[in-house]
Parts: C-alpha cells; structure tokens; sequence
C-alpha cells in the first residue's frame, strides 16, 4: 500500500465545482489583484480568527516581512525566536537588517521554550539607562517571534507575560497553525490574535491551502494595520506618492476567491485531521510502541478547547529515525523531517556566531523527529499500515 505524506486531491474533487466556479468568477471580473475577493476574503479570516483586521498579502513569508518593516525593526534591533521552525522566521529578521536572537525549545512541544526564554533574557541581556533591553552583543531587543509549530500554540500566558515585563511586541506566526486555539487570561483565542500581529501561510499544504502562494496578516491595532495596508503596496498612499518604501506583497482575488471556497471547510478538516491523530495514538499505545517514540504532545487537551492542536504536522521522535524513515520508505510510505538542522546551524546565519551544541534541544529534535503521513481524508487502514510498519521496524 502507498501512503503519501498529504493528499490533497479528494478535497480537491469535493470542492472542483464551486472553485471551478469561483475561478470562472474572477477571469470574467478581469480584477485580478486587491478585488472584492480579496476583501470577502479578509472579512471572512477576520470573524473566523475573531481578529478586528486581516491583510491579505502574497505569502507567509511576506506576512512575517511585512509586519516587522511595519513595526519599523531593523539595523541595530535584535529579535528573540526559536531556532527550530521553517527558516522564514530568521530569514525576515535577517532581511529588515535585525538579529534572530535564538532561544532553545521545549522537547515536548518543539515550540520556543517559555522558561528558556525567561532565563536567556534575565541572564544574558540587560536593561540600559533609557529602560531599553539590550543583547550582550549591544542590540535592542524588539519582539519575540514564537511559531506556532505543527498546529499546536506556544505557551502564550507565559510569552505574553514576559513581553509585558520587558516591553516587547509578540509577532505571532501562525502560518503553521489557522484556527489553533490557546485558554489566554481566561478566554478562548486563536492562534496569531495574542500578540501585536500574527501570520497566516496558505501555501497549499496547509490546512487551509491556496492553488499557489498566498497569506495573511491578522491584528488588531488600527494604526499597524493602516501601515500595513500602505507597505504591501510599495509604502504607497495615495496611488504614486511613496512616503514609505514598502514592497509588492499583494494578494491576488484568484488565490482569495478559491480560499473562500475552502474556509467554511477548514474546521471539519482539521477536527478529521485530530480524529487521525487520535487513532494514531490508539494504534501506538495497542501495539505497545509508546517506550519505544514519543508522540505528539497534547498539552491544551483538557482545557475546554475544541482546536487545542489542529494536527497540520503529526511529529513523532523516534530513536534510529533515519533508520525507521528508510524502512517506511521501502515500505511506499511518505514521511518528512521537519526540520533536518536548527537555523542556528544554517550556513547562511553563521556570521551570528551560532554553532553545533548551542541548543542541544533543538538539534535532538532535528535528529530525532519524524512527520507521518496526516491529512483529514487518510483512511484507517492507511493508518494502520503505517503503525504496523514502525512496529515491524522495533520488533
Ligand atoms: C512556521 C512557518 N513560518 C512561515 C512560513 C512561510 O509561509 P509561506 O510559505 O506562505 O511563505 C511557513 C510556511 O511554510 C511556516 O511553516
């Protein structure tokens, strides 16, 4: 049996009629770029994320540019993230100018550590005259970028309250994460609506996905928004009069008309893709592998909330992953290694002056963790064909 990472193609053909409609929509409209598409689109991602603005933009990559540009971070600013996620968080740090100042992770959750940053902050930096808080190295520290990995929130009460202490903004991506909620001083919020601005990725193998690249910003500050809207058109306001220099991070109505389509969907996909999960868990505790791999943790369960972990990645850490990857591979199953090496580790970040053994949690879990076939239609059957094959490859 072939069990891919993701298949996309039976909520394609569920879906093939009224895209193929929204589509035929859009080309008779000829309005291709910031239309009413666009703008339904916002409107809808803002009452879903119970966020008061929503910016379309190109991509999650842009959303994360965007905001930090927004925020006006740039040379001589440091940002605190998490040296475990998809490359674009430091990238974008990188590219305003500014320092990713990496703090190890959890190795439960894979997310930034809350203590971890609480310790790096109270020991290595510290406050200037003006109140400001500084590296070691003499950069302002600015944010905290935490991600959202795998559908699953960060420790948020924790992160919030250490950016109250020492004035931070919180940038929240949550490209990996559209819908995850998290309990924040006694009320439900989504995932990307708990700091100054979040990220939303709709790269097609997300749990909401586009026919392409698109993203999107949510916050709730009237002015961050404003620049916003002016920065993903090259700082622009009104047409041709450039007071800022802001970028082409549009969102086009063809991406936002087909999403339209999707977002009503995207809470039952991701409750089906939590019922897999589920069952992944019953089939490893029967087959008696849980001495054997850690699964996914579930820290949020019991806390009132329905999407506690939206399951966009279903991680396991396993001893001799190589091994075992190479095993299911024979096997035609498709897995991933979500992340193989800790940015930190990247050779394009080696001027911070990172190296191997700087947060051994981070690379314990770039050596240890594997991504399993997940995706809301996977069949049971699927899934037990891949449970059986790990139990085959501990046996
Ligand atoms: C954690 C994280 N941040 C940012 C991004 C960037 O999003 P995009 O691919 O839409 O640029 C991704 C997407 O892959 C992601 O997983």
């Amino acid at each position: 049996m072939r069990v891919p990472l993701l298949d996309l193609s039976q909520q394609y053909r569920t879906l093939a009629e009224p895209i193929h409609e929204a589509i035929d929509a859009v080309l008779a409209s000829q309005r291709f770029i910031l239309g009413p598409k666009v703008n339904a689109f916002e409107k809808a991602i803002s009452d879903y994320c119970n966020a008061p603005h929503a910016i379309g933009v190109s991509s999650g990559t842009d959303a994360l540019l965007a905001i930090l540009m927004a925020l006006g971070i740039g040379r001589g600013d440091a940002v605190v993230t998490t040296p475990f996620a998809f490359f674009a968080t430091a990238a974008c740090i990188t590219r305003v100018g500014a320092k990713p100042l990496f703090v190890d992770i959890n190795p439960s959750t894979y997310n930034i550590s809350a203590s971890a940053l609480q310790e790096h902050l109270e020991k290595n930096c510290r406050t200037d005259s003006k109140g400001e808080l500084m590296t070691p190295g003499g950069e302002k520290i600015r944010a905290i970028l935490p991600a959202h990995l795998f559908g699953l929130c960060c420790e948020m009460d924790a992160i919030q309250e250490i950016s109250e202490r020492y004035h931070l903004d919180v940038i929240e991506d949550a490209a990996q994460a559209i819908g995850a909620e998290y309990q924040l001083g006694g009320k439900i919020a989504k995932a990307g609506t708990m700091g100054k601005a979040g990220v939303l990725s709709f790269y097609p193998s997300k749990n909401l996905g586009a026919a392409g690249d698109a993203g999107m910003i949510i916050c709730s500050d009237d002015e961050l928004a404003r620049k916003l809207r002016i920065l993903r058109e090259h700082g622009m306001e009104p047409r041709y009069y450039h007071h800022v220099i802001g970028g082409n991070f549009r969102l086009d109505e063809m991406q936002a008309a087909i999403l339209l389509v999707k977002l009503p969907h995207l809470d039952h996909w991701s409750a089906a893709r939590r019922a897999a999960a589920d069952f992944y868990g019953a089939e490893f505790v029967r087959s008696g592998l849980t001495e054997k791999i850690a699964l996914p943790a579930e820290p949020y369960r019991d806390r009132r909330l329905t999407n506690h972990h939206i399951y966009h990645q279903y991680v396991i850490r396993a001893p001799r992953r190589d091994a075992l990857r190479q095993h299911l591979t024979e096997r035609e199953i498709e897995t991933a290694i979500y992340y193989p090496l800790g940015l930190h580790q990247q050779k394009c970040f080696a001027h911070l002056g990172y190296g191997k053994g700087n947060f051994s949690e981070a690379e314990r879990a770039a050596r240890e963790t594997l991504a399993l076939p997940i995706y809301p239609e996977i069949s049971r059957e699927a899934q037990r064909y891949v449970v059986s094959s790990i139990a085959e490859f501990f046996k």
